[in-house]
């Protein structure tokens, strides 16, 4: 029986060794230690031992199941740990990867300029008005002193929906009806949004944006313009800039004035931008005309007024160094993305 327990150990311990996976070694411990298993039958033989004998056998019995379920353990535990080694490297995450990159969109130049004018003109107190894109023969010309037969109508060629109909050309209709709303209060406002001409070549577009500024008041002068757009030309195109206002005609202002500004390139000695002058135009304006405020229900008597009007798109050209005003419009995302 020795012998017996002896052999049995040695395949025993050999296939635990070799057991590939927990399914077999359980396979194992049921052929060697179960009820029915190897260790069992052999056991059976102990009834024909002597007395002296039996215990001295099922010590070695007791020793061997021992050592069997030890090796079962450390075997069944060397395969548990490989396997969650192998199922970890199988679902390892490398973090050192890079992150795959957000694309952030920006501010469209448009909207960025117009931002950046109207905040400038907010902080000096004004408040921003707002009116139609469709607008009628009366606010767009008549209440701005250019009646039908004026020769200015030729200098904005108009869609029209119908004859009293029409997009407007341009702001200044948001000045009749700014006063029309406050009168007989003062006025200081800005107004911005699109206009529409039929233009259509490298710096004008058939759809453009103007941003329209109007300040009515007792004793307003061209002392008041000048330096709020002085401020606004600072602020925008540096602290070092200066304007001119050149004499200029405009039907709804009297004096009519257009405002350069020395060139933020050369400093005003001269060079490609400002073609060699040392100034760039950059908007029309003027004391608001009498008779304007007279339409609008102000007294010239009592009040007067300064308004001026800009193209955003020139600002931003001007500004971001554009050569064609309708790389704007194109939305192609290698121009836009370079700013
Ligand atoms: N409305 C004019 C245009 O579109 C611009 C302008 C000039 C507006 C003088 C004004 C102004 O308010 O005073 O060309």
């Amino acid at each position: 029986m020795r012998e017996q327990l002896q052999a049995l150990e040695t395949v025993a311990l050999e296939a635990v060794a070799k057991a590939a996976n927990l399914e077999e070694l359980n396979d194992l411990r049921v052929r060697f230690l179960g009820k029915k298993g190897e260790l069992t039958a052999i056991l059976r033989g102990m009834a024909s031992l002597s007395a002296d004998e039996r215990p001295v056998i099922g010590q070695l019995a007791n020793e061997l199941r021992r050592r069997l379920e030890e090796s079962l353990a450390e075997r069944t535990a060397a395969l548990a740990a490989a396997a969650k080694q192998a199922k970890l490297a199988a679902e390892e995450i490398d973090i050192t990867l890079p992150g795959r990159p957000f694309l952030l969109g920006h501010q469209h130049l448009i909207t960025r300029t117009l931002e950046e004018i109207q905040d400038v003109f907010l902080g000096m107190g004004f408040s921003l008005a707002e009116g139609p894109e469709v607008e009628t023969d009366y606010y767009n010309f008549e209440a701005l002193n250019v009646p039908a037969d004026h020769p200015a109508r030729d200098m904005q060629d108009s869609f029209y929906f119908g004859p009293q109909l029409l997009l407007r050309t341009h702001t200044s209709p948001m000045q009749v009806r700014t006063m029309e709303k406050l009168c007989p209060k003062p006025v200081r406002i800005i107004a911005a949004g699109r206009v529409y001409r039929r233009d259509d070549d490298a710096t004008h577009s058939p759809m453009f944006h103007q941003v329209e500024g109007l300040a009515v008041d007792a004793n307003i002068t061209l002392a008041d313009l000048k330096g709020v757009l002085l401020t606004f030309a600072r602020a925008v195109f540096g602290e070092e800039r200066e304007i001119r206002l050149r004499p200029s005609f405009f039907p709804f202002t009297e004096p009519s004035a257009e405002v350069d500004i020395s060139c933020f390139q050369c400093g005003g000695s001269g060079c490609r931008l400002c073609k060699g002058t040392g100034w760039i135009e950059i908007l029309g304006s003027g004391l608001v005309h009498p008779r304007v405020l007279e339409l609008s229900g102000y007294d010239p008597e009592q009040v007067s007024g300064f308004a001026f009007g800009m193209g955003v798109e020139r600002i931003a050209m001007l500004k971001y160094g554009l050569d064609d005003l309708r790389h704007l419009y194109t939305n192609d995302l290698r121009f836009l993305r370079q700013f």
